[in-house]
């Protein structure tokens, strides 16, 4: 694992989609796996600008999204689905047969889940996963306590993470769906890749916990310390309760792989 801090949430979100980009250009058919949240907005805005202004394409990419709420219509503004299309999917070039999505209105939700491992082993496994982290340290839905080899399936989410999106549902966390299908942990560790980004200074303690703390299904984030090769964007904020900072910024500055992000 590595950490890279950035002065500011916007800086962060710029090295993370240059990242992104990078890994696009230099593989054009690229898998994605995709987050949604707050922290991935400016990420998704700046990738736009990048497809507008600089000929990024994702003509050939795939995508897959971590994760989805149960029993809402992809329509409604609540559901990743719709979030994702009006935040970036609309504004790029990704053939729509190319977006993959969990559905949460499935008859069927351990069949869907199954389906949509098999869909990511049929695309060659994901190359870069973007994460963001819940307060509760859970990346995707996977809530504390999942198992760290856990698979696609279906989780009841805490009222902590009802509540961080409740700006989805007008503000009304009661309103939030209560249960939601998720890349497990262990579907998430077996991307080539992951890109974990965090800011503001409600994630200080949580990302402390994740990046620095023991390796537990308490902290699912944690188990990303397993991970051969997952790097983690911070702003100073959510950078605040580290206790490696010198190191994590001596590695930014003279590894020769970040040369070209400097
Ligand atoms: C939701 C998503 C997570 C994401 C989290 C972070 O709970 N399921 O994948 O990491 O939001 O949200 P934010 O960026 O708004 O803090």
């Amino acid at each position: 694992m590595e950490v890279i801090i950035q002065p500011t949430a916007d800086e962060a979100a710029h090295l993370a989609a240059r990242v992104i980009a990078h890994e696009v250009r230099s593989r054009p058919n690229s898998v994605l796996g995709l987050a949604t949240g707050r922290t991935m907005e400016a990420i998704y805005a700046r990738l736009t600008e990048m497809h507008r202004n600089e000929g990024l394409s994702f003509a050939r990419c795939h995508t897959f999204n971590l994760d989805e709420f149960i029993g809402l219509p992809p329509d409604h503004p609540g559901s990743y689905r719709k979030v994702m299309t009006d935040r970036f999917f609309s504004h790029v070039d990704i053939p729509a047969d190319h977006i993959h999505f969990l559905n949460g209105q499935a008859a069927d939700l351990t069949a869907e889940c199954e389906a949509y491992e098999a869909a990511i082993r049929l695309c060659g496994g994901i190359h870069l996963q973007l994460l963001g982290i819940g307060r509760d340290g859970h990346i995707g839905f996977n809530e504390p306590l999942s198992a760290l080899q856990s698979r696609t399936r279906e989780k009841a989410l805490t009222p902590a993470t009802r509540r961080q999106n409740a700006f989805l549902f007008g503000g009304r966390w009661e309103a939030v769906p209560a249960r939601a299908l998720t890349m497990g942990v262990g579907t998430i560790l077996e991307s080539r890749r992951c890109l974990l980004v965090a800011t503001g200074e409600e994630k200080a303690y949580i990302l402390a916990q994740a990046v620095e703390g023991p390796i537990t299904a308490w902290v699912t984030a944690s188990a990303l310390q397993l991970h051969p090769r997952c790097t983690v964007i911070v702003d100073e904020a959510a950078a605040e309760q580290l206790r490696g900072k010198d190191y994590y910024r001596w590695i930014f500055e003279n590894e020769p792989e970040w040369a070209p992000f400097r």
